[in-house]
């Protein structure tokens, strides 16, 4: 599957409808998989994301020495070998395109007492490793990185001491590889947010049984702890679930709903942003969902129904919990009366690719008016997409998301280099058919 071609618009009115669901969480595949691997016990993992950067995580695990066994319907089993049972990997360990995966795993094997190299493909070696590397070694870890990028090399047997560490950018992998780190250091590890970034990590470690002390912005760790194994439930992907949301705001006029989605409230800014644009969103929490005995997570049904959007400014604080959606945000702005600015979005630069760039070219070649700024996009909306062929640059987000405005074009859409969706979103082209979205994988 290298491209995506999409006919314009939709089949018919009222064609984009129906119920989805979409494939499991990736952020909490890869930590239910990490904080499986190192618990005491045996850990059931339901829902679990199949997709080509969780299957590089568990592919590592297994070269650690973890037995990990894959059931049918996306469940796991994985045997736990507990805080110091990890063995040492026979040749490096690849981690595909996951940044999650490299920097996740570099902060939990800086305490191990073996050596490890840590790489993967073209994609992931141009993503900066630093922002894990510097402060593991504040922490006495013997952390290289190569220039800055993988191949990161680890060398074992170092004693970890606590640090007070103030995040210079909000990232969720470089607070959670700290927090992995945090669990073999001697005193207590305190990680300062400059703005909230998703909080898998801490719900999870407290499910293992691991005492999170959350104040403010501060999260801390002490060092010394075990995890017990437990079972977890993956919800369905709320990044993931972000493209049926935005094709049904922008077409489906009879409804469109999307199930068992995590609603995690440091994920989902996208919905606050599309309301404030004039969208009708429902979220209909699962019941049961608030304290269920083992939920980690509020889950609900999303139910979307078309409806005219004007321009936003963006609010910058928001702008961490909607990182990994505002590729697709673009797409619905490009369909919005008006202006819409997304500011304070650096990071974007450093994903997959450089979205912001992508999505910038992308629209040059739909005939969308925008500028490129260095930390965001000013768009100006209303007029839709023209046809056009646009590259995703190997990105599956950026790729998902100009599928979703194929909904709003007038002429066909041709998208480049879409082999990548399957890292996280295996099975999107059947889901987008079966929701009215007139797309091919060619
Ligand atoms: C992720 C955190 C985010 C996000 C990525 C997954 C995670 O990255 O963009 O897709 O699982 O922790 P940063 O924390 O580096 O912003």
């Amino acid at each position: 599957m290298e491209h995506f071609f999409c006919q314009p618009g939709v089949a018919s009115a009222g064609a984009v409808g129906g119920d989805v669901r979409v494939p499991g969480d990736k952020s909490i595949s890869h930590r239910a998989l990490l904080l499986g691997s190192i618990a005491e016990g045996t850990t059931n993992v339901r829902g679990f994301l199949e997709g080509a950067d969780c299957l590089a995580t568990l592919a590592a695990l297994r070269e650690l020495g973890v037995n990990i066994a894959r059931q049918g319907g996306s469940r796991l089993v994985i045997h736990g070998v507990g805080m110091e049972g990890l063995r040492a990997p026979s040749r490096a360990l690849d981690l595909g395109s996951s940044g999650t995966a490299i920097r996740l795993l570099t902060g939990l094997l800086s305490s191990q007492p073996f050596d490890s190299t840590l790489t993967g493909d073209a994609l992931l070696m141009r993503r900066p490793m630093e922002r894990v590397a510097a402060p593991l070694r504040q922490m006495n870890a013997d952390v290289r990185t190569t220039n800055g990028v993988a191949p990161v090399h680890i060398r074992g047997g170092r004693v970890l001491k606590a640090i007070e560490y103030e995040l210079p950018v909000a990232s969720s992998q470089v607070k959670s590889a700290l927090l992995l780190a945090a669990l073999q250091a001697s005193g207590r590890t305190r990680v300062i947010e400059p703005t909230p970034t998703r909080d898998h990590t801490e719900r999870m470690l407290r499910a293992f049984g691991v005492e999170v002390l959350r104040t403010g912005r501060s999260v801390a760790v002490e060092g010394g702890q075990s995890l017990r194994a437990t079972n977890i439930e993956v919800p369905g992907d709320f990044s993931s679930a972000a493209f049926f949301i935005v094709l049904g705001v922008l077409s489906a006029t009879n409804g469109l709903t999307i199930r068992g989605v995590g609603i995690n409230a440091t994920r989902t800014a996208l919905i606050e942003l599309l309301i404030n644009m004039g969208a009708d969103i429902r979220v209909r929490p699962r019941s049961g969902f608030k304290g269920a005995a083992g939920a980690l997570e509020p889950v609900a049904d999303i139910e979307v129904r078309a409806s005219p959007l004007r321009g936003i400014t963006v609010p910058e604080s928001l702008i961490a919990n909607c990182i990994d959606e505002l590729p697709v945000f673009a797409v619905a702005a490009a369909c919005a009366e008006g202006e819409t600015l997304i500011r304070g979005a650096h990071e974007l630069r450093v994903k997959a690719s450089d979205r912001l760039a992508a999505m910038a070219q992308g629209f040059g070649h739909l005939g969308v008016e925008h500028e490129l700024l260095p930390d965001g996009l000013w768009i100006r909306g209303g007029a839709g997409f023209s046809g056009g062929s646009v590259d995703s640059h190997g990105d599956h987000r950026v790729a998902m998301a100009f599928a979703i405005a194929g909904a709003r074009a007038s002429g066909p859409i041709e998208i480049r280099d879409v082999a990548n969706v399957a890292t996280s979103f295996p099975g999107f082209v059947q889901t987008a058919q079966s929701a009215g979205l007139q797309i091919e994988a060619l």
